[in-house]
């Protein structure tokens, strides 16, 4: 495994953090960087003071989109341990991005141990209180200087933190989801299962038009017939019809996620009849005109569990279990905000613990 530098500037006094931390506003006062060059590979991995990118203004990934990024989670346990949920996967998923938009792989596994190492460093900006924790940001760019349209043959990788509170201002309370189909997010063997800024650049318009007609995010229907439902916000959806509980199959143009996974793993085992498959949105008014629509929510590591409380599509306006958050959002949320915060015991494995641990200097 390759050597980490480690630059580490002193700390003045104790770090003092706001009341309201918000959501991606703060950020550590350390990262973790390594380059990558074609046919050197991944070379000077550094753990050094955060500072501004310099950056040519002819960089590739600023022109042709070259970039990924991944979002996961340290949490502070109630015994003062650090704790992440399910980082492996989250790299695992940086490198199927990787391939797609022919960016080099990361070593998942060294990734992995700089990830520690760094947390391990600023272990004393990750907060303590309940719903909050500190948010990882692993991201990667093409940095050659060229505005030819190809692969850029350098990289670099960097993981900045910050200490966030709740993603919606709501809260765990229902939000109000517009659902539209006059901008598609993504489309089938395109990039939409890759967590890539130009899928949240295509968001942005639909989600600006719900927020002014007072909707907190916008329900994504298929890019192609706009028929089958895919997304809701920057979360993966989840339904519970009377007797199944649904959430639209990967099909390409859909990010799989973790805390989707671990939602499905769960409700296999809670022996919920879980369903991946496509669903209409046809399919979704028919059963809420029957009484058959119960709840539905959005999962995603930002959020974890967010409950949906209204539905509005054209004309037809859905009330979701009374606009109040259902069982099973409940059931979902308590169960992985505690396995997270290590109020019950990971029978799943999707705990890493960071060893809290003197900083190595080379
Ligand atoms: C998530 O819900 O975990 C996200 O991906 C949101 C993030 C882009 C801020």
């Amino acid at each position: 495994m390759q050597q980490i530098t480690y630059q580490i500037k002193e700390r003045g006094g104790k770090i003092e953090l706001p009341e309201t931390l918000g959501f991606g506003k703060l950020f550590t006062d350390h990262v973790f960087e390594m380059d990558y060059d074609q046919g050197k590979g991944w070379h000077n991995p550094v753990i050094k003071p955060m500072e501004n990118l310099s950056l040519h203004p002819a960089t590739m990934f600023i022109h042709y989109g070259q970039a990924i990024f991944e979002g996961l989670k340290a949490y502070r346990t109630a015994n003062n341990e650090v704790q992440l949920f399910r980082p492996d996967q989250h790299f695992k998923r940086m490198n199927n991005s990787a391939k797609r938009l022919c960016m080099p792989e990361i070593d998942v596994e060294f990734a992995l141990e700089a990830l520690k190492e760094l947390i391990n460093i600023e272990r004393d900006w990750i907060p303590a209180k309940q719903g909050e924790s500190l948010y990882i940001r692993p991201f990667m760019i093409g940095t050659d200087e060229f505005l030819g349209v190809n692969p850029s043959k350098s990289y670099k990788f960097i993981i900045i933190l910050s200490p966030v509170g709740a993603y919606y201002p709501e809260g765990f309370k229902p939000i109000k989801i517009l659902i539209q189909d006059d901008y598609v997010r993504a489309v089938r063997k395109g990039i939409g299962e890759c967590k890539t800024p130009a899928n949240y650049a295509a968001s942005l318009k639909a989600g600006e038009e719900a927020m002014k007609k007072g909707y907190t995010q916008v329900l994504w229907l298929d890019g192609v017939q706009q028929k089958y439902i895919e997304e809701v916000g920057t979360m993966n959806i989840f339904i519970k019809f009377k007797d199944e509980v649904v959430t639209p199959k990967l099909n390409g143009s859909i990010l799989p996620g973790i805390t989707r996974k671990s939602v499905i793993q769960l409700l296999k085992e809670w022996d919920y009849p879980i369903n991946e498959r496509e669903i209409t949105i046809d399919e979704v008014i028919e059963k809420y005109d029957a009484g058959e629509l119960e709840g539905v929510f959005g999962s995603g590591t930002a959020a974890v569990i967010s409950s949906v409380g209204w539905l509005t599509f054209k004309e037809k306006n859905m009330t979701i279990n009374k606009g109040e958050p259902g069982d099973l959002a409940i059931k979902l949320f308590d169960e992985i905000t505690s396995i997270q915060y290590g109020l019950k015991n990971d029978t799943h494995d999707w705990i890493v613990q960071v060893e809290k641990k003197e900083v190595g200097v080379s």
